[in-house]
């Protein structure tokens, strides 16, 4: 597929207003993407747990206009209040689409998003909301277009999702999903994610994900800067092959359930996303003293209880504390005696595997 592909020809349907509403998750890279070309396509392939808890609801309310405008016309509303912060982000979002989209200039829009976690929690809200507003504005496309399949749908709201943030492509479906072109994986792509195609065993179904909310302050590196960082860094390229290595790699240890492979996968690519940020210039160090604290107590724990639980790090210093269904009790009852203490006022979010957005009525 190409980008052409996602271009419509003429609608065949005609309508005046409505009202749409998706509610869309995080996601948890297992393989990290961290490094971009021109238009969002990703410098390496990555693959993520889709998650559930943490997620965006959007409503889309949308009322044609008299006539085509030069500009978007849009109002936004987050958390129930007019909110004039993410205009420019929204702005250029539509900007980046409209030409996937070329009924967005005549119809004014009210967006109106939520998002399930609290607000500063040092989480990234972009991949939720702009996978919800990306499944909106399909929404309202598979109303003017009657014959839209459910594939194209799904793949073009990945699609947009993409250039709205790069890992919002990966949060449409569940529960594990690919994206970047990787040799061994058939149908992969550099333009949206799919739904991982090869045998998952059952030890993965129920995973969980106990976020620990370290540090609730405002990223320290944008994503955008961040991505920029890997221009020219010294360890690009090796970078960008390990990723491929890794995901050839858990294509077995996904098939056959091998969890003492998949933790050291998963660790290591946190601490390599962490190490390209460390050797970059400028450099810069996002875990803090309680994010190394936390891997410290993982190891000793794991090491003496014979337990798979293993951690995973965003951009930033909270811990994705990641374990099976199956020591979810003993774990769960560790993190509480033994990490939440680590957290800015103990917070943290229980969440797991999830299985991707759902339209809400
Ligand atoms: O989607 P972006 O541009 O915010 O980048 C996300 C990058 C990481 O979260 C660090 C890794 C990933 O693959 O999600």
């Amino acid at each position: 597929m190409t980008e052409k592909d996602f271009i419509p020809r003429t609608y065949d349907t005609f309508i005046e207003k409505g009202r749409v509403t998706y509610k869309s998750p995080s996601n948890i890279a297992l393989v990290k993407y961290w490094g971009k070309k021109e238009n969002q396509i990703p410098a390496n392939p990555s693959i993520s747990f889709t998650l559930d808890a943490c997620a965006t609801i959007t409503t889309v309310i949308f009322s044609k206009m008299e006539s085509e405008k030069d500009s978007f016309s849009f109002d936004l509303f987050f958390e129930g209040k007019p909110n004039e912060d993410f205009r420019p982000k929204i702005e250029t979002f539509l900007d980046r689409i409209e030409v996937y989209l070329p009924f967005l200039k005549s119809y004014h829009l009210t967006i109106e998003t939520s998002n399930s976690f609290p607000h500063s929690s040092g989480i990234a809200s972009s991949a939720s909301g702009m996978s919800a507003l990306a499944l909106c504005l399909m929404e309202m496309e598979r109303k003017l277009n009657g014959q839209m399949t459910q594939a194209h749908f799904i793949a073009k709201a990945s699609f947009l999702a993409r250039l709205g943030s790069g890992s919002a492509c990966r949060s449409i479906e569940g529960n594990l999903v690919q994206w970047g072109e990787h040799k061994g994986t058939q149908g992969s792509s550099d333009l949206f994610g799919i739904k991982y195609p090869y045998e998952v065993h059952p030890v993965f179904e129920k995973y969980h994900d106990t976020i620990l909310l370290v540090d609730k302050g405002q990223k320290q590196v944008s994503s955008t800067v961040g991505h920029k960082l890997m221009h020219g860094h010294p360890f690009a390229e090796n970078r960008f092959a390990q990723a491929h290595e890794n995901l050839s790699a858990l294509k077995g240890i996904f098939a056959k359930g091998d969890l003492d492979s998949f933790i050291k996968i998963v660790e290591s690519e946190a601490l390599t996303l962490h190490a390209m940020m460390m050797t970059s210039q400028p450099y810069f160090v996002l875990m803090k003293p309680n994010t190394l604290e936390i891997i410290q107590k993982i190891w000793t724990y794991r090491e003496k209880s014979g337990t798979h639980v293993c951690f995973t790090l965003d951009a930033g210093a909270n811990v994705h504390v990641l374990y099976p269904e199956k020591e979810k009790e003993e774990v769960y009852d560790f993190i509480q005696k033994e990490l939440v203490l680590y957290c800015e006022n103990q917070q943290h979010i229980c969440d797991r595997i999830g299985y991707g957005a759902k339209k809400l009525n």
